[in-house]
């Protein structure tokens, strides 16, 4: 549990941390006198220049910035507030400069390295000065280093933000996972501390996105998945603005923990999916729903006093990302949920729309689904998690279209190249209606897509059109060919 209150920063302390410090911890970290001899000899900052460099700053935000520098007394002796550049349902994030970088070791710091600066700017700036004869010199100056202040809402449960730090803490060293450098707490308020990592917003970048763009942002997005998957941990919360892309590294960071969870840990019964099929088959041919509808014909609807409980599963998430399972309150929940939110974001930037669903509720969710499967597809999977899915909505038919000419209708195209297509097939393995048959994050990583890449790649638009061009006009044109005609079995 958090600390107790009091009156300055306090770290937090992982429960662990008394008995085994850990390495990233600034409290626990030491400096050595070797890593001061490394550092001792560019010892100045030349902060006017950089601030120079920074962007300038909306009066709300430095009044909001204030506002965290009074609730904890002494942050701007370690940290120097730049700006805010993020805010979410649960947190708001400052970008700061760290001020007492050189007095700790920095093990997080693998990306901006001891090298330079992957993911900033190299670690230090030369400037031309004049020397006291007048002479030009070069002198070299320490860059800053930039972190991120999560400050997480008061309004989240202290365990939510305890899973939060713990779990960022479990995947320290995973490749494309943000590392956790420390935390602190002030009453009820806690600040998580990251490396700051600059990215590309991806509303600014979707439609421009090349397939051989989408094989970099992908791999790199599956590798973190992997090694979140690989501790058992489902993220629960994948989009885009939780996955910092920087198109020129092609490396992307997996952020945002805190509706994470660990697989099972949320138990609330075991879900009909684990069941063998023959099982699920039985069960069904039971229930009422068969016995009174189904088998004699009736029309389909619903008891209006059911006095059952109802049924409770982790629904946590973003609208528009969440697996089928989870609108289906399927109660043995994997990390394939990931999957499916993966799968969101490449059928966002194949078909060139963001958001891609729209839903207002699960419901609606649910049937944005159907309308892409078709209801027979729908109802096996609403089955396989011992559920009922029907719909009259007429418009919505049975056998669903492919892939294929979704991709097309979406992004206004008559036909794809070829690495659209594979992408396209990739796609498919992704948006897997049934999470035992969907693509993992390491199986992923071998699909062709990867492994033999097809890089035939236009620019989207035709190759003169700029990627903004008539965008709205294809589109309408794409919307009017809709017809049942072109239904059929997905691929
Ligand atoms: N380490 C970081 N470096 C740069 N920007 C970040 C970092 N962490 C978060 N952000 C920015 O802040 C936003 C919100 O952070 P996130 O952890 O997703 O919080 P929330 O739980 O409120 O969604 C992100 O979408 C991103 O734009
Ligand atoms: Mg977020």
């Amino acid at each position: 549990m958090l600390h107790a209150p009091s009156s300055d920063i306090t770290g937090f302390q992982h429960p662990r941390a008394m008995l085994e410090p850990p390495k990233y911890s600034r409290e626990h970290g030491t400096v050595s006198d070797h890593d001061l001899q490394l550092q001792r000899p560019f010892p100045e900052r030349d902060q006017g220049d950089d601030r120079l460099e920074e962007e300038e700053v909306d009066e709300v935000v430095l009044e909001d910035m204030k506002k965290l520098e009074d609730t904890f007394p002494g942050i701007s002796d370690r940290f120097r507030l730049v700006n805010r550049i993020g805010e979410g349902t649960f947190s708001t994030v400052y970008k700061a400069e760290d001020l007492l970088y050189d007095q700790y070791r920095n093990d997080w710091d693998v990306l901006q390295g001891n090298s330079g600066d992957g993911w900033g700017n190299p670690l230090f700036k030369r400037r031309r000065v004049e020397g006291e004869n007048g002479n030009a010199m070069l002198i070299r100056r320490r860059k800053p280093r930039y972190v991120a202040l999560k400050k997480i809402y008061v309004t989240s449960s202290p365990l939510r933000i305890q899973n939060e730090l713990e779990l960022l803490h479990d995947l320290r060293g995973c490749r494309s996972v943000c590392p956790l450098i420390t935390a602190f707490r002030h009453h009820d308020q806690v600040v998580a501390v990251l490396p700051f990592f600059p990215h590309t917003d991806f509303r600014l970048q979707y439609r421009t996105f090349m397939v051989a763009d989408m094989r970099h942002y992908f791999r790199s997005l599956f590798t973190a998945l992997h090694s979140v998957h690989k501790h058992d941990i489902l993220h629960r919360d994948i989009k885009p603005t939780n996955f910092l892309y920087n198109p020129d590294l092609r490396e992307g960071v997996l952020v945002d923990f805190g509706l994470a969870e660990r697989e099972g840990s949320e138990y609330t019964g075991t879900c009909l999916c684990t069941s063998t099929s023959s099982m699920r088959r039985t069960r069904y041919t039971q229930s009422y729903h068969y016995i009174q509808c189904a088998s004699s014909g009736l029309a389909v609807g619903y008891p209006k006093s059911d006095s059952r409980p109802s049924r409770r599963a982790n629904r946590a998430g973003t609208r528009g990302f969440r697996a089928p399972e989870v609108l289906f309150k399927c109660t043995s929940q994997t990390t394939k949920i990931d999957m499916w939110s993966a799968g969101v974001i490449l059928l966002t930037l194949l078909g060139r729309r963001f958001p891609f669903f729209n839903s207002a509720d699960d419901v609606d969710a649910l049937i944005e689904m159907a309308s892409i499967f078709g209801t027979r597809r729908m109802k096996n999977a609403a089955a396989m998690h011992g559920q009922i899915f029907d719909t009259n909505i007429p418009t919505i038919g049975e056998k669903g279209y492919s892939w294929e000419k979704l991709v097309k209708w979406s992004s206004c195209v008559e036909e794809l190249t070829e690495s659209e297509k594979q992408a396209t097939r990739l796609l498919a393995g992704l948006m897997e209606l049934d999470p035992s048959k969907r693509l993992s994050a390491k199986e992923a990583m071998q699909h062709e897509f990867f492994t033999n890449p097809i890089d035939h790649d236009v620019e989207w638009g035709g190759p003169e059109d700029s990627a903004d061009s008539g965008r709205e006009d294809e589109r309408d044109k794409g919307r009017d060919e809709d017809d049942d005609d072109d239904e059929v079995d997905m691929v």
